[in-house]
C-alpha cells in the first residue's frame, strides 16, 4: 500500500472557498473548488510562474509536466533562450515554484528532452558545421532541412566553458535535476520512456534517440508512491494519435501512468504548469482527480478547455 506522509494535508484544508463536494460521485467525480484565485478543473491562460505564485504552499498532489525543450521554439518565452544556461535557470525557477505548491506527500514528474549543441532546422549558412550531403559539407540550399519554417536554434559556443562546445549533448535534463537538488528538492528517480515512433535523425555519428526521460521529484522522502506492483523504470507507452493542432503533445498514457504511480489514496489535484492541449487534464479526469493547468498560448488554452468541456460529465 502507498504510505501517506504524516505531514500531508487534506485537500479540504487547502481549498479556498471550496463550493463543491470532495466526495466523488458519478455526476461530479472530481474535487471542485479553487486554489488561491484559480478555479480547479480549468486551464488558465497565464504565465505559469506568475500564476503559481498565487497558489498556497503544499496544495497540489501531483505535478505532471513537459515544458518546451531548449531551442525548439522560435516565438519567445521559455525554451527560446539563446544560452542554455539561461534556459536551465529559468526552468529551475518555474519547477521550484511548482515544488513549493506540491504537498509533502506529492511527486512532480518532469518529461524533458535533451539537446545537442548543434543547429536544429539548419540554414544554408550552417554549412560550415555540416557533414551531411554527398560531399560532406551540407545538403543543397533548397533542401527542406534549411527552408522549413520552424524554430531555428544555433549552436551556443563559449570557448571558455567546457560543456558549451560544438556537438556536445548538453545534458540539459541533468543540469535541471542537479539545480533542483541544489535547491533542496529530492530527486527520486528517472523513468525512460521508450518510444515506439521516434523521430528520424538522419545520418549522424551518435545513437539515434528513441527514448526520453521522465524525472521524479519530491520534497519529503515519505511521499506517496505505488509500491504494489512496483513501478518499473522503462515505460513503453500507448501512443494515441494527436488530434489537436499542438505539435508537441505527449501521449495520454504518459500522465496516466505518472498519476497512477504517484499512488494517491483519494481524489486529489493534479497540476500541469505547461498544459498545452490539455493531455494531463484528460488523464487526471479519467482517474477521477481534479486538475489545474496554465498555458501561455490563448488559442491552445481555448482548445484545451473546449475539449475538456465537450467531454465532461
Ligand atoms: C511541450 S508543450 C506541452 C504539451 C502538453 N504536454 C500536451 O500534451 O499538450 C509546452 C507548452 O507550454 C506552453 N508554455 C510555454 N511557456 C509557458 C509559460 N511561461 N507558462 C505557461 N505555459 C507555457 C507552450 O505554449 C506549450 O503549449
Amino acid at each position: 500500500m502507498p504510505r501517506r506522509s504524516t505531514t500531508d494535508q487534506t485537500l479540504l484544508d487547502l481549498l479556498d472557498d471550496a463550493p463543491g463536494s470532495l466526495i466523488p460521485s458519478p455526476a461530479q467525480p472530481q474535487p471542485a473548488g479553487r486554489l488561491g484565485p484559480w478555479p480547479l478543473n480549468a486551464v488558465h491562460c497565464e504565465d505559469c510562474l506568475s500564476a503559481m505564485r498565487h497558489l498556497p504552499s503544499d496544495c497540489i498532489d501531483v505535478v505532471v509536466t513537459s515544458p518546451p525543450y531548449w531551442g525548439q521554439r522560435g516565438n519567445g518565452g521559455i525554451g527560446s533562450e539563446e544560452d542554455p544556461r539561461e534556459y536551465v535557470a529559468n526552468l529551475t525557477d518555474i519547477l521550484a515554484e511548482a515544488m513549493r505548491c506540491l504537498k509533502p506527500s506529492g511527486t512532480l514528474w518532469l518529461n524533458l528532452g535533451d539537446s545537442y549543441n548543434t543547429p536544429i532546422n539548419w540554414r544554408a549558412e550552417d554549412h560550415e558545421y555540416s557533414s551531411l550531403g554527398a560531399d560532406g559539407n551540407g545538403l543543397p540550399p533548397t533542401n527542406s532541412a534549411y527552408t522549413k519554417n520552424r524554430g531555428r536554434r544555433r549552436a551556443f559556443i563559449r570557448d571558455d566553458v567546457g560543456w558549451l562546445q560544438y556537438g556536445n549533448l548538453l545534458a540539459v535534463p541533468y543540469r535541471v535535476v542537479l539545480a533542483l537538488c541544489d535547491r533542496g528538492f529530492l530527486f527520486r528517480g528517472e523513468v525512460v520512456w521508450e518510444k515506439s515512433r521516434p523521430l528520424p535523425e538522419g545520418n549522424c555519428r551518435r545513437p539515434h534517440r528513441r527514448h526520453e526521460g521522465i524525472y521524479i521529484f519530491a520534497k519529503d522522502e515519505r511521499h506517496l508512491f505505488q509500491v504494489k506492483p512496483p513501478v518499473g523504470s522503462v515505460w513503453k507507452l500507448v501512443q494515441t494519435p494527436n488530434k489537436t493542432p499542438h505539435c508537441s503533445t505527449f501521449p495520454l498514457d504518459l500522465p496516466v501512468r505518472c498519476i497512477e504511480a504517484a499512488g494517491l489514496e483519494s481524489p486529489g489535484v493534479v497540476l500541469d504548469p505547461f498544459m498545452g492541449s490539455g493531455t494531463t487534464a484528460v488523464a487526471a479526469r479519467q482517474l477521477r482527480h481534479a486538475y489545474l493547468g496554465f498555458e501561455l498560448n490563448p488559442e491552445m488554452c481555448r482548445i484545451a478547455n473546449d475539449t475538456l468541456n465537450d467531454h465532461s460529465g
